[in-house]
């Protein structure tokens, strides 16, 4: 395994290129404040942990093991955050049964937790009871009441996402990975730490970072963070990526075809998946990176309510897996796992299954930004495989 950072690199190279998503900090001292008792505290996770996930991964580039990547869409703070990864953890467990007996290979248990604080935006505001204020962009910037005053961001809110990623990993540890969107690079500098061999840096924040669909711009801030550290990393890969601009992803974050080191997490849309999937396949491998192929049905398939919620259906999400698997076997690819978004509760979040209708949603709605699959509707997408 090749671990040392491209030449020049450090963790604040990424301040060199254009960056999207971040929160405009109002106050640069308190921004200064927090960033310094971050670099000072202790890692998440350790080197040798990331390391040890890198290898597993490169387990499942070679088809000897399946990965099940789930969690919430925006974690909740505190207690409440670590009673939620809990309720994960146990059904990560049975989906991961399941998926282990009907593939015949062992699962990789990989949480979307203890980090996940952070959301990239379409729109920087909304209107919500008639008022405009700007969006919620997770807890980790600011909160998601709908006053201007809570929308605030507030660097010392990632002190805080700090310190609950922390009791969720005391709680968890020996469980599971933990993966996040390294979105908030303000928070993720700090967390960078030099690792055990020359010029090698690691990503104390977590296990597992991906780069999200609105930020893998191959020239920009997000690649050229994560193209340094040495933890596996992955990308979201949308339906408006180009196979050319994913060959050359591929050639920033994993430039000597080390197998564990990349994951593409496809999140194309079960209208998209069977015209994009089969150029980006055949692009990714000509190239040769031997990447692990995760598929995200949520992403591409999230509707809106004639009143105006968000919600996926779970038609939809198993319409993407088997497409997915369908175009990758037929390649002679490994689809290498899913990336879901799931409560671990009983909420009513995505239409399917237990939930019958949108006149259902109302329920248990209870997610901070997207519809996540409740137990019942997730367990149903194990028959899907095997
Ligand atoms: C997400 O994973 O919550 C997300 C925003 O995904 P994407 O970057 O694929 O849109
Ligand atoms: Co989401």
């Amino acid at each position: 395994m090749k671990l040392q950072a491209p030449a020049k690199w450090h963790p604040a190279s990424w301040r060199r290129r254009p960056v999207a998503q971040q929160p405009d900090w109002p106050d640069p001292c308190q921004l200064s404040r927090a960033r310094a008792v971050l670099a000072a505290a202790a890692p998440l996770v350790t080197a040798a942990e990331a390391r040890g996930l890198r290898r597993t991964l490169a387990l499942v580039a070679d088809r000897r093991a399946f990965v099940v990547q789930a969690g919430d869409c925006a974690e909740p703070f505190g207690g409440e955050a670590v009673r939620a990864a809990r309720a994960k953890s146990l059904i990560l467990a049975r989906l991961s049964d399941q998926f282990g007996a009907r593939l015949g290979v062992p699962v990789v248990v990989v949480g979307r937790l203890a980090g996940q604080f952070a959301k990239p935006r379409t729109a920087l505001s909304e209107v919500i009871d008639g008022r405009l204020v700007p969006t919620f962009r997770g807890l980790a910037v600011n909160a998601p009441e709908p006053l201007v005053s809570a929308r605030r961001p507030d660097p010392g809110r990632m002190l805080r996402a700090y310190g609950t990623a922390r009791a969720v990993l005391a709680e968890l540890r020996s469980a599971l990975w933990t993966s996040h969107e390294a979105l908030l690079l303000d928070y993720e500098e700090a967390l960078v730490r030099s690792g055990p061999g020359a010029g090698e840096w690691y990503l104390s924040s977590t296990h597992f970072p991906w780069i999200g669909d609105r930020t893998r711009q191959v020239d920009g801030a997000h690649v050229a963070f994560l193209s340094g550290v040495t933890n596996p990393v992955a990308c979201k890969i949308g339906p408006d990526a180009e196979p050319e601009s994913v060959v050359d992803l591929c050639a920033r974050l994993d430039p000597h075809r080390s197998p564990g080191r990349l994951t593409l997490i496809c999140r194309l849309g079960v209208n998209a998946v069977r015209h994009r999937l089969p150029e980006l396949v055949e692009a990714v491998r000509e190239a040769g990176h031997p990447v692990v192929w995760l598929c995200d049905p949520m992403h591409g398939n999230t509707r809106r309510t004639q009143h105006g919620v968000k919600t996926r259906w779970l038609s939809d999400i198993a319409g993407e897996i088997t497409a997915c698997r369908e175009i990758l076997t037929e390649r002679g690819e490994w689809l290498g796992g899913l990336h879901l978004e799931l409560a671990g509760d009983d909420v009513t979040e995505c239409v399917g299954g237990d939930v019958t209708g949108e006149e259902d949603l109302s329920r248990r709605y209870t997610s901070l930004c997207d519809p996540r699959l409740n137990n019942k509707q997730a367990m149903s997408l194990t028959t899907l495989l095997g």
